[in-house]
C-alpha cells in the first residue's frame, strides 16, 4: 500500500491582533492507504487544526502536504475545493445537517456543491447510501425528527457520496452515548475494512481503541505515535462482501447495522 498522505514540517500560525497562536509547530507524519488513525491530545493541542489542513479546509503557514502525489500545501482555493470534492469525506461532531432538508437531500448536498446535476441515478445512489447506514426507512425525515445517532449516520452517508478515499472525522461520537458511539464506530470500522483511509479526532480512549494507530498531540507537536495491536472490532466485524461494496449502489441495509 502507498502513502495516502505525507506531511513534512507543517506549521500553522493564527495571527490575531496582539498575539500569534502557534497551533502547529512543525508536524511531520505519513499515513498509509487503508490506515485508521485516532488523533488524540489535550484541548488546544492542534488536532482540529491538523485535521482541517489535511482536509484542505485551510492552508498551512509553511511546510509540505502531499495527498497522493500532489503537493496541496501551495494550491489556491479553487484547487483545494476540487481536491476536497475528489478525495475527501468529512464527518463532524455536530453533524452539520441542513434542517430544512430531508435525509436523502442532506446526503445529496456535496454533489450540489460540486456542481453535479441531480437526477434519478444520483438520487438512487443517495438512497442506497441511506440504506447502507440503516436509514432506508427514514428517507423523508428531517434532522429534527431523528436521534443524534441517526443524524450522525446521515452525516456518514453524506461523507461517502463522492466516493472519497480519505474520511476525516472530528469527534464523530462526541455528542453520542456509549451504545450509539459504538454503532458509529462499527460503521467506520467497516468502511476501513473496505479500504477507506480514516483519520478521526477523539478525546475518548475507548473510541481510540477502535483505530489501528493512535497519534497523540501536545502543544502543536506529535508527542507519540503508536500502533494498536488489537483494534476493537477487528475480528468481530466482517468486511462487507464485494457485492455489498459501498462503491456499488446496491441495497445493503443490514451490513451497516451493528452486530
Ligand atoms: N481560527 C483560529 N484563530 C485563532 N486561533 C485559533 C483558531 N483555531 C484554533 N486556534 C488556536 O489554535 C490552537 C489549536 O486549536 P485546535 O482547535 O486545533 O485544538 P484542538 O486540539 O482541536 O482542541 P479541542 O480538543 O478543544 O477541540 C488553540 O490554541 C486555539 O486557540
Ligand atoms: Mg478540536
Amino acid at each position: 500500500m502507498g502513502a495516502a498522505l505525507r506531511i513534512v514540517d507543517l506549521v500553522k500560525n493564527y495571527y490575531l491582533e496582539a498575539v500569534t497562536v502557534r497551533a502547529l509547530r512543525g508536524v511531520s507524519v505519513e499515513v498509509e492507504e487503508g490506515d485508521f488513525v485516532a488523533l488524540m491530545g489535550p484541548s488546544g493541542s492542534g488536532k482540529s487544526t491538523l485535521l482541517n489542513l489535511v482536509g484542505c479546509l485551510d492552508r498551512p503557514t509553511s511546510g509540505e502536504y502531499y495527498l497522493g502525489d500532489e503537493n496541496v500545501a501551495s494550491m489556491d482555493d479553487d484547487q483545494l475545493s476540487e481536491i476536497r470534492s475528489r478525495y475527501l469525506g468529512f464527518i463532524f461532531q455536530s453533524y452539520n445537517l441542513l434542517a430544512q432538508y430531508t435525509v436523502v437531500e442532506n446526503i445529496e448536498v456535496p454533489l450540489l456543491y460540486q456542481g453535479c446535476k441531480l437526477d434519478d441515478s444520483t438520487r438512487e445512489w443517495c438512497v442506497s447510501l441511506a440504506e447502507l447506514v440503516g436509514l432506508g426507512d427514514r428517507l423523508d425525515h428531517r434532522p429534527m425528527q431523528l436521534s443524534g445517532g441517526q443524524q450522525q449516520r446521515v452525516a456518514i452517508a453524506r461523507a461517502l457520496v463522492n466516493r472519497p478515499q480519505l474520511i476525516l472525522a472530528d469527534e464523530p461520537t462526541g455528542n453520542l452515548d456509549t451504545k450509539t458511539s459504538d454503532e458509529i464506530m462499527v460503521m467506520l470500522t467497516r468502511l476501513n475494512l473496505e479500504g477507506k483511509t480514516i483519520i478521526m479526532v477523539t478525546h475518548e480512549n475507548d473510541i481510540a481503541e477502535w483505530a489501528k494507530r493512535v497519534i497523540r498531540m501536545r502543544d502543536g507537536h506529535i508527542e507519540s505515535d503508536v500502533r494498536n495491536a488489537h483494534p476493537r472490532g477487528i475480528g468481530q466485524i466482517q468486511a462487507p462482501t464485494v457485492s455489498h461494496s459501498i462503491e456499488t449502489p446496491t441495497r445493503a441495509p443490514e451490513m451497516f447495522r451493528p452486530t
